[in-house]
């Protein structure tokens, strides 16, 4: 049972396979937090703590550790709820209701009711136990059961209480082609702050977060969550001065409100949530096993060629036949074409909005090139942008108040184009259409959905961050519904779009607009700390790399791609016969290894060279891979010692590469570990392992 409750004492505590989480209610009806950590059985061990003020200046509510902190009484720390009510009250003051369990087939629900003393406002807050991977989920949902309409200004998915100080905080900073570049800084006193305010995605940070002991991959204590949602978001990590560490996650309350009516429901984004006294390692694998358990689907990703860097907006059926043809020739099993097919769609000034297939482009239609590469036995995929227009267009003259405006402003452009007011039920229903339509016309099987820009003079509602989102989500799902077998990539000028909100609607994340296959192992080291390896497109591109301008060889940039879900994004027309012959043995040998890329367990390995060596392992069944790459070698090289891990002690191991085999036990490659020396630059290797 992983749910146990102590009746009397009103005392809840929830149970996973290796840890506890424990809170209470008060004889004040307040709800506090007990406990989170290693598992504990004995739930009459809890005791609920007296309320006693220390001090005027220290009242009760800042030091208890409550569940659900809310806005109000003498309360100033950081709250997670703060609404106000039709007569101007701008206080929320809940008592506890009650409690209910449910069982699912997947995980246990808790469900407790609160509710404001006065107003008719019941909060639920929502804990749904994974058991066996160690995981919690938990969102809040409001009620409004009065006649009259209540202003939601803040509401957060939950608030957790590390009781320490000193941790270590992670997440990831970046923009525009360095997506994904993790950070850890000391928490002391004061808050860190991280958030999205742009609407539609962010490459600065990520809705997650991560708190450590000096946590290493193997070992220390790990508490971590994760959003499911996109666009907006906050994080507020606080040392407070009364020895405890305070996280809250959830909907950014910059220029939010939310307006709920007489009988509506409004709910925060779930948090994906966990602890780990195994280290960093542990908890990437729970998030890993939830998503491929709940989130994604079971089939293994095809190998897909994008004509992006390619062409540019320079799209031609011509061209693209040939690049078909080659694609197919190199082992690709999803072609794509990407931004340029479509409206008078040159350059980034025109086309967004007018979704027709442009005529000098494809005179006989799209279906030329789709019935290609469909008679090739490919899949075909397409990109667009639903949510933006460009002002020269033809939807923008005929509707130019379907974007977002005030009356009395310029609306921005960014990128030259203008962000739809999706909050339109008339601009849903427009984009729907559009995608239903191009979906229903033509045999396609992959959307790329991109979003280039923030939203700007949102609109008069300050719900629209959260209704855009939503609108997005709706649509996608109502596809999805219609055409099932359409697989969708969220794009967001690159990794913009990289959270567990879009995650489970769409199926997979363009990770980057950086295709440097150097830059691409610390976008994908920091990526795999919480997002599945299944979702990570991964392309090999030309050199020199657009933005770095550094050459690669092509079996390093290969072995790069091949640590996610391979795409080619190469102009293979170009290619040499020696080029040509390395990517066929390249995508053939993925084909086989992919089922162990995409679904296995991965492995950070631990450096234990001066040099700058890079090497990560995936296991599944009775098979691994080992990637090793080596950037430049320096002065004084010497060999890596590679320690492998999560290998079985006493069975003995086959790993072969190039001309060599090695035969050892499991403990010796973890413990051990074996020498290997790569050298010169840009050097790589990848290892095969086996069960013998
Ligand atoms: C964004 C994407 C790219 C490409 C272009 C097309 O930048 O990240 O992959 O699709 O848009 O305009």
């Amino acid at each position: 049972m992983s749910i146990i409750v102590n009746e009397e004492r009103r005392i809840f505590l929830l149970q996973t396979l290796h840890n506890s989480y424990a809170f209470g209610v008060d004889d004040q009806g307040l709800l506090r937090h007990l406990y989170w950590g290693n598992k504990i059985d004995a739930i009459d061990d809890f005791e609920m703590p007296v309320l006693a003020e220390v001090s005027t200046n220290d009242p009760v509510f800042e030091i208890t550790r409550e569940e659900f902190p809310v806005y109000g009484r003498l309360r100033y720390k950081e709250h997670c709820l703060k609404v106000t009510f039709a007569d101007g009250c701008r206080e929320v003051d809940y008592v506890y209701e009650n409690y209910k369990i449910e069982n699912h087939k997947d995980y246990d629900e808790l469900i407790i009711t609160l509710k404001d003393s006065h107003y008719d406002l019941y909060i639920t807050l929502h804990y749904k136990v994974y058991g066996d991977f160690d995981l919690m989920e938990r969102s809040v949902t409001l009620r409004n059961a009065s006649q009259e309409n209540m202003a939601i200004e803040q509401l957060q998915s939950a608030q957790f209480h590390i009781p320490y100080e000193n941790l270590n905080f992670s997440n990831v900073h970046g923009h525009w082609g360095a997506e994904q570049q993790r950070f850890v800084q000391k928490v002391s006193y004061g808050k860190v702050v991280i958030e999205n305010r742009r609407g539609i995605s962010s490459h600065n940070h990520n809705p997650y977060f991560i708190l450590d002991r000096d946590a290493s991959e193997t070992q220390g204590e790990v508490y971590f969550g994760a959003l499911r949602r996109s666009g907006n978001f906050s994080g507020v990590v606080e040392q407070t001065p009364y020895g405890e560490t305070l996280v809250q996650m959830g909907l950014n309350d910059h220029d939010f409100c939310y307006n709920l009516a007489p009988g509506e429901e409004f709910s925060a984004p779930a948090i994906i949530c966990g602890y780990t006294n195994q280290g960093f390692e542990t908890m990437s694998h729970h998030l890993h096993h939830f998503a491929q358990a709940f989130i994604l689907d079971n089939d293994i990703r095809p190998v897909l060629y994008n004509s992006w860097e390619a062409t540019g907006f320079g799209v031609t059926c011509e061209e693209q036949l040939k690049l078909a043809k080659k694609a197919k020739e190199l082992g690709a099993e999803l072609f794509v074409v990407d931004d340029g097919w479509f409206g008078e769609r040159n350059g980034i000034k025109n086309g967004l909005g007018d979704w027709y297939v442009n005529k000098q482009k494809f005179p006989h239609g799209i279906d030329e090139l789709i019935d290609e590469v469909k008679s090739l036995g490919m899949m075909f995929g397409i990109w667009v942008e639903p949510e933006m227009v460009n002002p020269p267009t033809k939807l923008y003259k005929e509707h130019p108040d379907w974007i977002y405006h005030f009356a009395n402003r310029v609306s921005d452009t960014s990128r030259e184009q203008y962000v739809l007011d999706m909050t339109r039920e008339d601009v849903q229903q427009f984009v729907y259409q559009m995608l239903d339509d191009l979906l229903t016309s033509h045999d396609i099987d992959y959307i790329k959905w991109d979003a280039n820009r923030p939203i700007s003079q949102s609109n008069l509602d300050r719900s629209v961050w959260y209704k855009h989102i939503e609108a997005v989500y709706d649509i996608v799902k109502a596809l999805k519904k219609k055409h099932p077998h359409v697989l969708f990539e969220a794009c967001a000028s690159g990794g913009g779009r990289i959270d567990y909100g879009i995650l489970g609607i769409f199926d997979d994340f363009w990770t980057s607009d950086n295709t440097d296959a150097c830059d691409r192992l610390t976008i994908q080291d920091s990526y795999s700390y919480i997002y599945p390896i299944k979702a990570m497109r991964a392309w090999v591109t030309d050199c020199p790399n657009f933005i770095s301008n550094r050459d690669i060889p092509m079996r390093y940039r290969f072995h790069s791609a091949m640590m996610g879900t391979l795409g080619i994004g190469c102009n293979i027309l170009k290619f040499s016969d020696e080029e040509t012959k390395l990517a066929q043995e390249m995508i053939a040998l993925y084909k086989e290894i992919r089922p162990i890329v995409q679904e296995g367990d991965f492995y950070r390995l631990e450096n234990l060279s001066e040099d700058d060596y890079r090497s990560y392992e995936y296991l599944k069944d009775t098979k691994g891979l080992l990637f090793v790459f080596l950037s430049h070698t320096r002065i004084g090289h010497r060999p890596l010692t590679l320690k492998l891990r999560g290998l079985k002690k006493d069975t003995r191991y086959k790993l072969t590469y190039g001309d060599q085999e090695i035969h050892k036990s499991g403990a010796y490659l973890m413990e051990r570990g074996i020498d290997l020396r790569l050298s010169g630059d840009y050097a790589s290797e990848l290892i095969f392992i086996s069960e013998m």
